[in-house]
Parts: C-alpha cells; structure tokens; sequence
C-alpha cells in the first residue's frame, strides 16, 4: 500500500536519453566535485564540536562516520550507475518505492541541504569573525556575532553570507568545474599544511585520557562529524555529464570519500596531538553539551583568563595553527575557509533548489515554485523561498545544532537509497547494473544499521526536529501532493531531475514558454 505510483525505471531513462547531455566530465573531476563538496565546515569548525563530545576519541568517530557513508556510498553507485540521472535519492525512491516514500526523501532531503547551507553560513561566520580580529585587530560586537544560544542577538555575518549566496543564485551563478577544482586545489593545500605543521608538533600526552566520555561519546561524536563528509552525493547528480558514468560515477563517490577520510584521520590526529582535545564538564563532572548556553559561557570565563581550549573555538583549524606559533599560517588557513566555505554554501542552497523545484514539476509542490525569472531565467521563488528558511535558521541557531538536524535528514535519504538498492535486487533481478555494489547482502544493511545507529546517537532536538518535520511533510502531501502528483493525475511529465542544471553545468539555460528549465544540450 505504502509502494503506491511507482515511477517506471524505463520512462526515467528513456527522458534522460532524448535529453543528453554533452558527456564531460571523467573520473577526476568527479572526485574533485566531491571533494569540493564535502571539505567544508565539517572539518574546519566542527572538530571542536567533536572533541567536545568525544574528547581525543574523536579519531574513531572520523573513522565510524566515514564507515557509514563509505556503505551508503556503495549503495548509491548502483543506482546511479543504473539510473544515471540527476535527482538523487528522491528520483531513485520514485522508481522503486513510489510517490510516498519519495515525497518523504525528497522533504527529508530539504532538511539536508537547506540546514546544511545554514550550517555552514555559521562556520563560516566563525572564519570570518576570526579573519578581522587576528589580522586586523576588529573586535566586532559580541551580541551582533552569535545567536541567543551562544549569549548573543543574531548572527548578522551568517545572515550576510547567505544573502549574498542567494542574490548570486537568483542572477544565475554557477561553479564550473574549473572553478571547483581551483577552490579544491587551495583547501587541499591548506589543510596539507595543516597536517604538515601539526603533526611532528602532536605529544602522545595530549591523547590522554583518550575516551573520556567513553564509547558512547565517540558515536555521538560521529553522528555530528558525520556532517563534514556529506555532499559526496553531489557527485551522482552528475551522472548525466559524465562519460561512462557507469564506471567513474562510483569512482568519483568512493575517491572523493576515501580522499577526504585520510585527510580528515590525520587533521583530527594532528590537532589532538598539537594542542589537545579534552571536553569541558560542568561542576558535576558532566560534559556540556556543544552548542548549549553553558557551555559558552564556560568558554567565556576561560577567554577571560586568556585561555581558548580547542572545544571552545569558532574556527578550530586555524586557532590550533596560531596555538602552536604559526600565527600567520593560522590566519591564511581562516583565509582558505572564508573563501571557499561560500561555494559549499552554494552547492547546498543549488541542490536545495533542484529538489524543489523537481518535486514542484511532478506536481507535489506549488508549480508557482519552479517559476523561471523572465531575466535572469532562474527559478528565482524556489530560491527566495529557501533563501528566507536558511537565513533565518543561520541567523539564531548555532553550528553544531544546525549540523545536527541537517544529518538527521541526510541519514534517512541514504537509508532508503540502500533499501532502495536491495528491493531493486529481489524486484527486478535482471535489470543491467554497470556497478554492482559489492556484497550488498552485507553492505546494504550495514548501510541501513549505520544510518540508523547514527541517528539514534543524534542530540535529542535533532532528532525531535526530523519526525516532526516529516509529520508536517506526510500533512502538506495527504493535502497537496497526493491530489496533484502528475503521476497520480496520469500527467506524462518529464521525469526526475533529468534536464535540471547541475552545479557544474554552467551552460544551463531555461526554457521560458515551458517554465521549467532545460539544458541546452552540446552534444
Ligand atoms: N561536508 C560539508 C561541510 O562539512 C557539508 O561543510
């Protein structure tokens, strides 16, 4: 009952091949637009988070985290090798578990992107209240630089940035994958650096003692790192620019998620081993949680005092630099994450606007959503829409909060892409995979198991966040959606997210008369 108004597989890929793309793209840049994907605030900001919750045992909770995405990767290259569209998750939930479960994914997925654009507005505000005091020695106003949970107002940088992210979407900007690979190049370098510094400077005392909040501490820890490897999905949405997607759609996912585990493995080892990673306790010898008020004003008396231990900074990576005397370095690392954290943001917000807008073209939203601008022909009220969510949530709420919740949504798309994977097994065993995930009876439900694990470690407010979110979702569909779903309609529209721009398809142009967009093709 719940499969109701499956997609068929055949008619997804039958749209896509009328409208193919120019094939471009080949294994490397796919690994550099993960990697540009998924560096961001994540290992810049939230290692801080990490320790608090973990203390030096947050090396595993690297490791666990990227475990479970590991799986979950597996799982989404079969499907993206068999159905190479864009739409992610969402699009491959519509073809094998039907309307419902896709509408669930596809609002879950909302909770992904959007949250996670907010996320990383706030690290980045972090960076860049950093950047003025060190370099230029600006302390700006503490109430107009943190939401209420940290002692302050409102977040007025965070809402800068994600202001000007959106104003650049709605004229149309894009990040070419010559642009990405740039951004990538200097994140690399920057936290080889950090690597390269840190590490001969690491004393065996400070991993001691190693698990101060035990195992259960480590998990939590990875239920928030797990954080700074999403966007490795962004790779999937490419599958159509790519050549021989079948082959280096998988490449590019498992690459770019191995490429970042070892890099973040020896950033994490690096920055305990530098200057430690022990969590503060309130009086009762209890960790405070990230985040929390208390925890803040802790950190508060130690600034006082002169003293900032990691688990109380805003921009974790460059204040271990500046720790351990490399000051300018430091500042240059802060450097790299002000500018480049924006473009992650950008991903985010773009891949937020894509699920909108495929969900308003299949009738589950308002079509007025996926209104095109007649001038800069992009779909200026989805973004507006959005716009307005994640300002606000960047505004208020703090980092770690932010991560948190957008995880909680991240968990439940990658569990049902795996499930997704397994029922297509026994349902359609003789459909051609390019990729077969290997040991699927093993990795798919280690995929699921993680994902659920992991949420169920999540703070309790993200995980209140995500059934509630997705009671509000069932409402608006059993309201909206399930009377005008095209496919409940018997409307022939195009399917998934084919002929939606990408992050890296910087010739997009709309079609105006059809309202929707379409890309030009090249090929
Ligand atoms: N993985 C991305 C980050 O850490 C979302 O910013």
């Amino acid at each position: 009952m719940i499969f109701w108004r499956v997609k068929s597989l055949d008619a997804i890929l039958a749209t896509a091949e009328k409208k193919k793309l120019h094939r471009s793209l080949g294994p490397l840049q796919l690994t550099l637009l993960g990697i540009g994907a998924i560096i961001g605030t994540g290992i810049f900001v939230l290692t801080a988070e990490a320790a608090q919750k973990a203390g030096p045992g947050m090396m595993l909770s690297f490791v666990i985290a990227s475990f479970v995405c590991t799986v979950a990767a597996l799982c989404y290259s079969e499907l993206s090798s068999m159905v190479p569209v864009s739409g992610s998750a969402y699009t491959y939930s519509y073809a094998v578990l039907g309307e419902l479960i896709a509408w669930l994914v596809g609002w879950a997925l909302m909770l992904e992107y959007s949250v996670a654009a907010s996320a990383v507005a706030v690290g980045w505000s972090g960076y860049f209240v950093g950047l003025f005091q060190s370099s230029l020695g600006v302390e700006l106003p503490f109430a107009l630089i943190n939401g209420p949970f940290a002692g302050g107002i409102i977040n007025l940088p965070a809402v800068f940035i994600c202001l000007l992210v959106i104003g650049l979407l709605v004229i149309g900007t894009r990040e070419s994958a010559t642009f990405n690979a740039i951004l990538v190049a200097v994140k690399v370098a920057a936290l080889m650096l950090f690597i390269a510094l840190t590490i001969p400077a690491a004393s065996i005392d400070n991993f001691q003692p190693f698990l101060p909040l035990g195992e259960a501490g480590v998990i939590a820890a990875a239920s928030s790192i797990f954080f700074a490897y999403v966007g490795f999905d962004a790779v999937s949405t490419a599958a159509e620019e790519t050549k021989n997607p079948q082959r280096n759609v998988p490449i590019g996912l498992i690459s770019s998620l191995g490429i970042c585990t070892v890099f973040y493995l020896l950033i994490s080892v690096g920055a305990i081993g530098a200057v430690g990673a022990q969590p503060l306790m309130d009086a009762t010898g209890k960790n405070l949680a990230p985040g929390s008020l208390m925890l803040a004003e802790q950190c508060q008396s130690l600034a006082a005092i002169g003293q900032q231990p990691l688990v109380c900074s805003r921009e974790a990576l460059a204040q271990v630099l500046r720790e351990i005397g490399w000051e300018k370095i430091g500042n240059l690392l802060g450097l790299t994450a002000f500018l480049a954290l924006p473009s992650v943001i950008l991903m985010m917000l773009f891949g937020q606007t894509r699920i909108f807008f495929v969900m308003s073209r299949d009738g589950l939203l308002p079509e007025a959503l996926s209104r095109i601008h007649p001038r800069f022909k992009t779909p200026h009220i989805v973004t507006y829409v959005t716009g307005l969510g994640v300002t606000i949530a960047a505004a208020f709420l703090p980092v770690g909060k932010l991560a948190d919740i957008s995880n909680s949504g991240t968990l439940f798309a990658f569990m049902v892409v795996a499930f997704a994977v397994m029922i297509l097994r026994i349902k359609d065993k003789s459909r051609a995979r390019p990729f077969r995930t290997p040991g699927i009876w093993l990795v798919g439900p280690l995929a699921v198991g993680g994902c659920i694990t992991l949420f169920l470690f999540l703070p309790m407010d993200a995980k209140l966040v995500f059934p509630i979110w997705s009671g509000i979702g069932l409402i608006f569909y059993f309201f909206y959606g399930y009377r005008k779903s095209h496919v409940g309609l018997g409307i022939d529209t195009p399917v998934g997210g084919e002929n939606i721009i990408s992050p890296v398809r910087p010739l997009a142009d709309y079609d105006q008369s059809e309202q929707q967009p379409v890309i030009k093709s090249k090929g």
